[in-house]
């Protein structure tokens, strides 16, 4: 809903108001030891209707093949998980989003997950790292997984494919890079992790209700309609850790505006290291002939430099760098939708529209 329809909608008498746009208020929600305990978000699934055109942007996204088994292509970046994106060719070439994987905590919490209505449980014992997952069907066609078991993979240093010599960085004051110079070449902007996804859902109460109740989603910032304060519309979620700090989103739910008819995905991001690896892998895939969405800018909430672009088939898939981390200690904060960046390109108007065919 754009916000000369939210300026209407406030003019009008609230019964009104209520019937185009029934209250919604997102309760704050606390995490405990009932819940199932996810430790990190780990990777997604896609159809894609043309799985190879899919492959030649991974490369230049700066996802590296991990394995390829028939029409299923397994990316990793060079995080712990032995794979953040699987990419499949749509056997109808339409193409779908088809879930997201965290990590359970332990075994026992995996069990918990399983004893939940709905969990469908399978080996993974034929991908990279083996493992087990569960996987719940949710209104609209998502879906919604659990795993553990995986054999992670070790990396000691951040590779690169772009920086020759980085750093350290000089300050007005201090110049602690003496001597030396910052070189780079083109090259794609490696992956380090899958960081977050979201859905623009229909549903938007009842799955909130769904993930908050079953597991430790905790909400680091609600939002509400400016004018309509009764009508939270926006929540991005972190994974209780306690004490231990966690990103300040890894999962976002938007309210579908009426006249929505589907949930859908809204973007995936994938972490990578620095400022000048998103400038240098925008360039990057800008050369190839890839399509920006939006960006490179900052975030306001969670504070990221992001970097949108839409994949071969229309999905909007982020880089991001420098995003807040979050504890217990961190309350939810509710306020009103506010300007999405603090610098960088005007925000595009059809940012959030669906555009996957
Ligand atoms: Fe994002």
């Amino acid at each position: 809903m754009s916000l000369w329809m939210i300026d209407v909608l406030a003019l009008l008498p609230q019964t009104w108001q209520d019937w185009i746009m029934p209250p919604s208020t997102v309760p704050v929600v606390q995490n405990n030891p009932a819940k199932v305990q996810l430790s990190r978000i780990s990777h997604v699934y896609f159809d894609h209707g043309d799985l190879e055109a899919f492959d030649r942007f991974a490369k230049d996204f700066g996802f590296v093949q991990a394995e390829r088994k028939g029409n299923t292509i397994y990316y990793r970046g060079y995080g712990r998980d032995p794979y953040v994106y699987v990419a499949s060719q749509s056997p109808t070439r339409r193409s779908r989003f088809m879930g997201t994987a965290f990590v359970a905590k332990d075994q026992e919490n995996f069990d918990k997950a399983l004893a939940l209505p709905g969990a469908v449980i399978k080996d993974l014992e034929e991908t990279p790292g083996c493992g087990r997952m569960i996987t719940f069907a949710r209104p609209n066609d998502t879906f919604f997984h659990v795993i553990y078991g995986q054999t992670e993979r070790e990396f000691v240093e951040i590779p690169t494919a772009t920086h020759d010599y980085q750093g350290p960085f000089n300050t007005p004051l201090e110049k602690h890079r003496k001597g030396r110079f910052q070189r780079y070449h083109d090259g794609p902007a490696l992956v380090h992790k899958l960081g977050h996804f979201g859905y623009v859902c229909k549903e938007f109460e009842q799955e909130l209700d769904f993930y908050t109740s079953n597991f430790n989603f905790v909400h680091s910032d609600i939002l509400n309609l400016p004018k309509l304060p009764h009508i939270d519309v926006m929540t991005f979620m972190h994974l209780d850790l306690g004490k231990v700090f966690t990103d300040h989103h890894s999962f976002f739910l938007q309210r579908a505006p009426p006249g929505t008819s589907k949930t859908y995905v809204h973007h995936t991001s994938f972490e990578v290291s620095d400022f000048d690896t998103q400038l240098m892998g925008h360039k990057y895939l800008a050369n190839k002939g890839w399509k920006s969405v939006w960006g490179v800018g900052r975030h306001i909430l969670g504070s990221q430099i992001f970097d949108y672009w839409y994949d071969p088939s229309g999905f909007k898939i982020e880089h991001y760098a420098d995003g807040d981390v979050v504890n217990e200690d961190n309350p939810t904060r509710k306020e009103p939708v506010g300007p999405v960046s603090v610098w960088g390109p005007e925000l595009p108007k059809d940012f959030g529209d669906n555009k996957a065919r």
